[in-house]
């Protein structure tokens, strides 16, 4: 008796063993390249919340495993991806910094049945390409549309359009029109610019010529952002009257010190600031400056943070064994105190409802910080 005991004692721990004591999540973010940056502000992002909570849950350990897309690359993203479901059984992928990556991985997603966490990558397309991806981040078009809606209120009626030329530039420059245009505006000019290595100077001087009274921009956080922002003091728009609205991609936390008192003024919509008054994102900013106390957190490792906290809603809720349709059951409908506000993910859509601010760039003591200053509250994604 005593050893069939033991023999059945046995028997569940090995059970259990195999049943794995970690809960393996696979981040696939940039983190090499020009887009660098969104790799070290999602890691930084998802490492403070589990630097905050604890890497316990449900009595399994949460793992990451981070892999290098190394910038636009959706053959390496769709291999990295391949290789973290076949070799290290992941039970989450996440991350996504850029569009073509995401979009890469989604039939992976669905073939798998693992659940995928977009904490940044913004076209609106992307939840519609697979029932198990849902968002954390944002989309353009979410916060597009507040930014017309906001000049035409404010008196431009005239604006030229400068955009990536990729998934969320066109959805920003589409966005941007119909929102404008159905209230009376006009978009007086449309350019593109190239995803890698655009040279801005000429385009912003088109900008220039073309004589509007704003001009409209989204261009990828980072580098980017810098290099139009430099375009655009050193060709002398503002001196010609001409002014900014972006989404707050260009004037984002990360490279806000790096634009300069150019930067003063600017306005645009978006839905995190580090300079957001709550409780929660003053926590949040605390858990980062443990991880990282040399960057300044931007939205993305707000996307990336929140991802990790609906990641650990799963685990708690599943208590541990996590099966790709019910973790999408949890997920569906989930509510957070995220630390930009309240944020729910749509039962129908997957994608994020959240509150979009319009923002002005000032000064909070010596700093240059994007200070909200209006809300527009849950705001679904138009574009779908
Ligand atoms: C993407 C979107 C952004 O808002 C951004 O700043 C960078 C990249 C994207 O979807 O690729």
């Amino acid at each position: 008796m005593k050893k069939l005991i033991l023999l059945a004692v046995f028997a569940l721990a090995s059970v259990q063993s195999w049943a794995a004591d970690t809960i393996k999540v696979g981040l696939l973010v940039e983190m090499t390249g020009t887009f660098a940056d969104f790799g070290l502000q999602i890691t930084n992002g998802a490492k403070a919340y589990m630097k905050q909570h604890g890497d316990t849950v449900a009595g399994k350990k949460i793992e990451l495993i981070i892999k290098d897309t190394t910038g636009p690359a959706p053959d390496v993203a769709k291999r990295l991806a391949q290789e973290l479901v076949v070799k290290d059984k992941v039970d989450f992928l996440a991350g996504f910094g850029l569009t073509p990556n995401a979009l890469a991985v989604a039939p992976i997603a669905t073939e798998a049945k693992i659940p995928t966490i977009i904490m940044n990558a913004a076209t609106s397309v992307i939840t519609a390409k697979s029932p198990y991806i849902v968002r954390t981040s944002f989309t353009l078009a979410q916060v597009t549309e507040p930014m017309a809606q906001w000049a035409y209120r404010n008196g431009v009626r005239k604006v030229f359009t400068v955009v990536a030329d990729y998934g969320p530039g066109h959805d920003a420059e589409d966005t941007f029109k119909k929102a404008f245009t159905k209230m009376g505006g006009q978009v007086v000019g449309e350019l593109r610019v190239p995803l890698t290595n655009p040279e801005f100077g000429p385009f912003v001087q088109r900008v220039k010529d073309g004589k509007p009274e704003a001009v409209f921009v989204f261009v990828p956080a980072g580098e980017m952002a810098v290099g139009f922002m430099k375009a655009y003091n050193e060709r002398g728009l503002a001196k010609a009257g001409i002014k900014l609205l972006s989404t707050g991609d260009v004037t984002e936390d990360g490279v806000i010190e790096a634009l300069g008192d150019n930067a003063l003024g600017v306005i645009s919509t978006h839905q995190y600031s580090a300079a957001h008054v709550s409780p929660e994102n003053k926590a949040f900013l605390a858990a980062y400056s443990q991880i990282d106390p040399k960057t300044r957190p931007n939205f993305m490792a707000v996307g990336a943070y929140d991802g990790m906290a609906a990641i650990y809603e799963v685990v708690r809720q599943l208590k541990g064994n996590i099966d790709g349709d019910k973790a999408m059951q949890v997920l569906k409908g989930m509510k957070l105190l995220s630390p930009r506000g309240p944020i729910q993910i749509d039962p129908e859509t997957r994608d994020i409802v959240q509150n979009v601010y319009v923002r002005e760039v000032k000064k909070v003591n010596g700093k240059l910080y994007n200070v909200e200053f209006e809300t527009i509250n849950a705001v679904k994604d138009p574009g779908k």
